[in-house]
């Protein structure tokens, strides 16, 4: 295992009064694991470990996280520095190869995504025949399966491999901006190969044939920057899914497709979404937030603060503090006046301060404040969470191709204890009571 030592051993007493001796190892930033993996055949033990809190699932030189430190870095790189001087497209080359692109690696990057936008014409029907109260995240996952479908051979896993990354990376770009003019019924907007990557997503997005469009330049860079800001979270519960579909063999489509559908969930990907539509009640019976917020710690309903909290992040999510100050500007910029951004800000100084916050550190995640820049950009709520997709993209296949390439990469198949009835002979449906 590049990059992991192993340092010393651990011992398990067992009750059976056997022990059981595993190796301790190592990361490059001096994170601990005790390595288990001998322990059912040595010993007859499983872990149990709800939720994989305290479980590895594997070794990855993609991404480091710190959650108490609030550090966020892709290949080393700290998440700050790639916002501020990167773009997606070099932060995409980033994660999927280990190193930033030469200038002539960038070039022929950029060629390749702008050649493989298009997606095959019979897959427009597709579009055509989902009702128009489709949420865009269905229509994505089945288009990203689809493209399985057109590129058959994905299903030789010794097809070339950066094909189908190109092919992904670019043609998901066009897929979400066609479920968006779907949603509206406007006609489909098709890519133009003068322009980057962001802009031309805006192009298709927000064009329309009878007009001239000009992407803005300010736009253009806040979605660079949140595309950044998304593109990897080392094992979340969609990028776990993306290996566990993978680990199976299945094609690199139907993993990012499993790897969609993770993250719509509204403790996922989905909070994006969730977190505007609980503002905009607040603010639609009144505005009181600190009703809310007291109805939250009181678990009223089960209501929870949406984009505040995290599995890893024990301090300020370092996403969350960029998407703030970009917030203020791109808002600014715009010329646009969002009560719910007000409303935003006043829940956070709450609950910072709040004990009920303090004490489980809930802070608030790359969701709470990244909805308020979509909306001011003109992109609709049910869009955030495709938004969040697109970002994810890279990091996703940077993993199923990290896990494809390991060669101890074993199926994911985890073990549970069995709780339910022991043996029992079958009753006849006429001797059920
Ligand atoms: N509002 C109120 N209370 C919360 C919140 C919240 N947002 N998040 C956690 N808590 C409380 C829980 O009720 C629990 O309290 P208890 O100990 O009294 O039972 C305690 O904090 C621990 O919460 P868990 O759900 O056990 O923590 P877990 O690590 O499993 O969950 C999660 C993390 C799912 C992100 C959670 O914080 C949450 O639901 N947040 C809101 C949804 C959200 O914003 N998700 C986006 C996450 S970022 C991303 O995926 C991109």
């Amino acid at each position: 295992m590049p990059g992991v030592d192993k340092k010393g051993t651990a011992k398990l007493v067992l009750p059976d009064g056997k022990e059981a001796t595993l190796p301790v190892l190592v990361g490059t930033e001096d994170e601990y694991a005790v390595d288990i993996r001998s322990l059912r055949a040595d010993s007859g033990y499983i872990t149990l470990d709800s939720g994989y809190m305290n479980t590895g699932s594997t070794t990855s030189a993609i991404t480091y996280l710190d959650g108490e430190k609030g550090i966020l870095r892709y290949r080393g790189y700290s998440i700050e520095e790639l916002a501020e001087k990167s773009d997606f497209v070099e932060v995409s080359y980033l994660l999927v190869n280990g190193e930033l692109p030469t200038a002539e690696q960038r070039k022929t990057f950029s060629n390749q995504l702008t050649r493989h936008s298009l997606i095959h014409e019979d897959m427009h029907h597709f579009f055509a025949g989902y009702p128009p109260t489709s949420h865009p995240m269905a229509v994505l996952s089945a288009m990203v399966t689809s493209l399985s479908a057109y590129y058959p051979d994905s299903l030789d896993r010794n097809s070339p491999q950066e094909l189908h990354i190109t092919r992904l990376l670019s043609k998901v770009r066009t897929i979400a901006a066609f479920s968006y003019k779907k949603s509206i019924g406007q006609p489909l907007i098709y890519p133009k190969n003068s322009l980057r990557y962001g802009g031309n997503f805006l192009h298709m997005m927000f064009a329309v044939p009878s007009e001239e469009y000009q992407v803005s330049p300010v736009l253009e860079k806040a979605l660079n920057q949140l595309l950044i800001l998304h593109a990897d979270h080392e094992q979340n519960c969609s990028t776990s899914t993306v290996r566990l579909v993978g680990s199976s063999g299945a094609n690199v489509y139907a993993a990012i497709a499993g790897g969609i559908l993770a993250l719509w969930g509204p403790l996922h990907g989905g909070a994006n979404q969730a977190v505007i539509e609980m503002l905009e009640e607040i603010r639609n019976s009144g505005g009181d937030y600190k009703k809310f917020i007291d109805d939250v710690k009181n678990k009223r309903n089960n209501r929870r603060l949406m984009g505040f909290g995290h599995r890893v992040y024990k301090n300020y999510d370092p996403r969350a503090k960029i998407l703030k100050a970009m917030c203020d500007e791109v808002l600014v910029h715009l010329g646009v006046k969002d009560p719910l951004l007000e409303l935003a800000k006043g829940m956070e100084e709450v609950a910072l301060k709040d004990e009920y916050f303090v004490s489980k550190k809930l802070y608030p995640n790359v969701d709470f404040y990244s909805g308020i820049i979509y909306r001011a950009m003109g992109i609709p709520t049910n869009m955030f969470t495709v938004m969040f997709a697109l970002g994810r993209l890279p990091g996703w296949i940077a993993h199923w191709k990290e896990m494809v390439e390991d060669k101890e990469t074993k199926i994911g198949r985890p073990r549970q204890i069995y709780a339910g009835e022991k043996q029992r002979k079958y009753v006849p449906l006429e001797a059920r009571k």
